[in-house]
């Protein structure tokens, strides 16, 4: 099996890069370790930037985001029985963001690609990538049980965290950052309407909690755990039990209804550099994680597959390199960008139980400061709806 473009992994990265790429009539194959339904239906991120929308519009593929994405025009910082409602556009020149789940991202680009006949195997998971140092790398994968081989100009590692991507590249040329935090989320989906209009981020001293929404009938809401949490310790009574406390206010009721869908994700802060070597180049997860807090790890996989999928473009249709080589250095800023606001709202919202009372008074004088100065909450803004440079 021969393309020009062999591209590992069908989450949002994987799939955007093969729309685009198909949309400037570049050849590519998609390989998926797992089946369809799987990947249709891994509940995950659900925040998106404007220029996430943007580039979804672009590749054709935002009609129901259009239709059913539900625009946010800010968030609510909520802590010590205060909330504070921060504005987004009047803070960030007119910006805003749009709650539309990742499974759904998902489902329209595996329909849309499905239908343009495309290239794309699912169940099919890459064992090696070979040759990426040369003209002609190959990728092997299993289908039925069989290995196969797939020749190829250009590798595109969209394979997560847990890939065979990053590892292609020699140990000796990657360097990996990593910060693993001492919490996890645990993640609820439940069939309430939400009972707010706006994203709530609350910290009390009993952990973090967020409320947020897939639509106007289902409620998306996450907790801070502990790192060995084990979901068997959280039945429904105690998840909402949590949830009402974390998330009180004077005068609002959180409404409660059946939970859909639980799960556990540990929180880590990772970064692999370069982002490409010779003729492979990783995008999304697998090169980089960020913690959920700041909700960039699906908005920084598609920034990346915008840049990638424009250097393809140079490189196949008009012989340039140069996109190619600056794709790491051009992702890695906005990704470095993004890792560190991700970190500091962890810091800032998360409770730590080793922390010092030194420690501690700082974090409430710092949400005050944010939760009070307006120089803040425009910092706060501006990164949430995604930083852009001005060059
Ligand atoms: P992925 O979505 O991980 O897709 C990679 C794909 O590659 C998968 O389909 C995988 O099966 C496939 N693959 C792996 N190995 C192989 C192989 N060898 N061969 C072929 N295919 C392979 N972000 C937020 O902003 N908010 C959240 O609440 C949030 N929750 C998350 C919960 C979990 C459990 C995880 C893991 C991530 C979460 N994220 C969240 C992050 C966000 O979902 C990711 O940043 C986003 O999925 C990145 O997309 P991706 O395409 O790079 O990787
Ligand atoms: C969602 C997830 C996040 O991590 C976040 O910061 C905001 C929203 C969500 O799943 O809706």
């Amino acid at each position: 099996m021969r393309t020009r473009v062999a591209i590992i992994g069908a989450g949002p990265a994987g799939l955007l890069l093969s729309q685009l790429l198909h949309d400037r009539g570049i050849d590519a194959v998609l390989l998926e370790a797992r089946d369809r339904e799987y990947c249709e239906h891994r509940q995950r991120a659900g925040m998106l930037e404007q220029a996430t929308v943007d580039v979804l519009r672009e590749a054709g593929a935002a009609d129901r985001l259009d239709r059913e994405g539900l625009v946010h025009h800010g968030i609510h910082l909520r802590y010590a029985g205060r909330d504070r409602h921060i504005d987004f556009p009047s803070r960030t020149g007119g910006r805003s963001v749009t709650v539309y789940g990742q499974t759904e991202i998902v489902k329209d680009l595996i329909a849309k690609r499905v239908a343009q006949g495309a290239r794309m195997y699912f169940d099919a998971p890459v064992t090696a990538i070979e040759g990426i140092d040369g003209d002609a790398p190959r990728v092997r994968f299993l289908r039925d049980g069989v290995e196969e081989v797939l020749e190829c100009d250009l590798v595109a590692g969209c394979d997560g965290f847990h890939g065979v991507s990053r590892g292609a590249i020699p140990a000796d040329v990657l360097k990996t950052y990593e910060r693993v935090h001492p919490f996890a989320w645990l993640g609820i989906l439940a069939d309430v309407a939400p009972s707010t209009d706006d994203l709530i981020y609350a910290h009390s001293e009993r952990g973090f909690a967020l409320h947020s929404m897939r639509s106007r009938a289902v409620s998306r809401l996450y907790l801070q755990v502990d790192p060995d949490a084990d979901l068997a310790d959280w039945p429904d009574e105690r998840i909402w039990a949590e949830l009402r406390e974390r998330l009180a206010l004077p005068g609002w009721t959180l409404d409660e209804g059946p939970i859909r869908e639980r799960s556990i994700t540990p929180m880590r802060s990772f970064v692999a550099e370069p982002m490409s070597f010779g003729r492979l180049f990783l995008a999304g997860d697998a090169a980089h994680i960020v913690p959920p807090t700041g909700a960039k790890g699906l908005n920084l996989a598609v920034a990346d597959v915008r840049v990638l999928a424009r250097a393809c473009g140079e490189f196949f249709l008009a012989g340039s390199r140069a996109g190619l080589d600056g794709y790491s250095d051009a992702c890695l800023r906005r990704v470095w960008r993004a890792e560190q606001f991700s970190s500091w709202m962890t810091t800032l919202l998360h409770a730590r139980v080793d922390a010092s009372g030194f420690d501690r008074r700082c974090q409430e004088a710092e949400l005050a400061y944010v939760a009070d100065s307006s120089a803040a909450m425009d910092s706060l803004a501006e990164n949430y709806v995604g930083y852009t440079w001005a060059d």
